[in-house]
C-alpha cells in the first residue's frame, strides 16, 4: 500500500510537470486531489486495512496529499504570473510614439463674429446685457411704442407661443429691461443675442439669426454720439478708410430713425453686384431713443435722451467673408463650418 502510494505520488509530480496552461491545471487537480481522486479512495479506505497498518498508510497518505498540494499550489503561482505576463506583453504600449491628435471643435462663426462685436464696443465703454429670448407682447411691441394693431408691427413676422408670448422678433425689447434695471443711472449696453422671424428663408434672410442691439441712455446724448459709434463700428470691423453714411428711416421706438451704411467694402464705394449697384451696404438701424419708450423704461424724457441701433451679425460676417448664403450658417455643414 505504502508503494502504491509513492508511485502516486511520482506519477502526480511528474505530470504536474508537464502541465502547462491553467485549465490543464485544473484538470490534474481533479484527477489527483479531486474527491473522485485514487487518493481519496485509498485514504477512505484505511479503516478496512489491519492494525499495524493503518497509522502507516494514514500517516504516508496525508503527506502525500500535502505533498501534492503545495506542488498544486506553486505551479499554479508560476502558470498565474505566466498568463499575466502574456496578458502585458499582448497590450504593450510603445509610450515614445506620438499622440493621435484629438480632434477639438472651434467657435461657430456666428459666435466668432459677437466676439468681435463685444470687443469693439467694449473699447467704447459697453457692457454686454442679456435679454431673454422668449418675449411678451407687451414688451416685443407695445412698450415699444406699438400698441396692439399698430401697423408698424408688420414689420416682424413673428411667431406666436401663446396669445400674448413670443420668439423676439428683435433684440429691442431688451432695451426696456435694461432701462428698467439701472433708471436712474446712466446706460451703455450692448444686448446681443438670438432673433427669430416668421418669413421666408432665402439667401439673405433666415427665420433665426443674431443681432446686437445698442443703447446709450443719459443726459445730453445727441445723433453726433450716435454717428460716432457707427463710425467706430465699421471702422473697426472692416477698415480704417470705412465711409458711413445716414439715411432717414422710420422704427415706431426711434425718433428720428436712420438707417445706418458703409461704403462697399467690395467695390468701395464704384457700385458693384454686392451692393445692387448703389456703392452703399447697409449695417444698422437706429436712432434716437423715443421719448415714450423712455418715459416706459422710467426716465424723463424732458431730461434724458438717448441713442439706440439694432445690427445683424451675420449679414456683416457674410460681407467680410464673402459668403454669399445666409442658409450656410446654421446647415451644419462641416465643409463650411471648418473654414472659419
Ligand atoms: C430691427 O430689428 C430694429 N429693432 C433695429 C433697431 C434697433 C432700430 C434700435 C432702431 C433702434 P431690422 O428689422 O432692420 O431692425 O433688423 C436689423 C438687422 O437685423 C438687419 O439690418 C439685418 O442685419 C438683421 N436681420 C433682420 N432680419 C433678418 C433675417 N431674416 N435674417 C438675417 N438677418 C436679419
Amino acid at each position: 500500500m505504502l508503494e502504491k502510494l509513492d508511485e502516486l505520488l511520482e506519477k502526480a509530480q511528474q505530470e504536474l510537470a508537464q502541465v502547462a496552461d491553467l485549465e490543464s491545471l485544473d484538470t490534474w487537480r481533479v484527477t489527483y486531489l479531486g474527491k473522485k481522486s485514487d487518493l481519496n479512495q485509498l485514504l477512505r479506505n484505511v479503516g478496512q486495512l489491519s492494525r499495524e497498518e493503518r497509522p502507516l498508510v494514514g500517516q504516508r497518505g496525508n503527506e502525500v496529499k500535502m505533498a501534492l498540494e503545495a506542488a498544486y499550489e506553486a505551479r499554479a503561482e508560476v502558470l498565474k504570473s505566466a498568463h499575466l505576463a502574456i496578458g502585458l506583453e499582448a497590450e504593450r504600449i510603445d509610450v515614445t510614439l506620438p499622440g493621435r491628435p484629438v480632434r477639438v471643435g472651434h467657435l461657430h462663426l456666428s459666435t466668432q463674429s459677437l466676439r468681435e462685436i463685444y470687443d469693439i464696443f467694449a473699447r467704447m465703454g459697453f457692457q454686454v446685457y442679456d435679454a431673454r429670448e422668449v418675449e411678451t407682447d407687451y414688451y416685443n411691441f407695445e412698450l415699444l411704442n406699438m400698441p396692439p394693431a399698430h401697423p408698424a408691427r408688420d414689420m416682424w413676422d413673428t411667431f406666436y407661443l401663446a396669445d400674448t408670448l413670443l420668439l423676439r422678433t428683435h433684440t429691442s425689447p431688451g432695451q426696456i429691461h435694461a432701462m428698467r434695471q439701472y433708471c436712474p443711472e446712466p446706460i451703455r449696453v450692448i444686448l446681443p443675442g438670438k432673433c427669430y422671424r416668421y418669413e421666408q428663408v432665402t439667401a439673405r434672410s433666415e427665420f433665426m439669426f443674431h443681432q446686437v442691439e445698442g443703447l446709450a441712455v443719459g443726459k445730453n446724448i445727441t445723433m453726433a454720439d450716435l454717428k460716432g459709434t457707427m463710425y467706430n463700428l465699421a471702422r473697426q470691423m472692416f477698415g480704417v478708410d470705412r465711409k458711413v453714411r445716414f439715411r432717414a428711416s422710420y422704427f415706431p421706438f426711434t425718433e428720428p430713425s436712420v438707417e445706418v451704411d458703409m461704403d462697399c467694402i467690395i467695390c468701395r464705394g464704384a457700385g458693384c453686384r454686392v451692393c445692387k449697384h448703389s456703392g452703399w451696404l447697409e449695417i444698422s438701424g437706429a436712432g434716437m431713443v423715443h421719448p415714450v419708450v423712455l418715459k416706459n423704461g422710467g426716465y424723463d424724457p424732458a431730461i434724458y435722451s438717448g441713442f439706440a441701433f439694432g445690427m445683424g451679425v451675420e449679414r456683416p460676417a457674410m460681407l467680410k467673408y464673402g459668403i454669399d448664403d445666409i442658409r450656410y450658417f446654421f446647415g451644419n455643414d462641416l465643409r463650411f463650418l471648418r473654414q472659419f
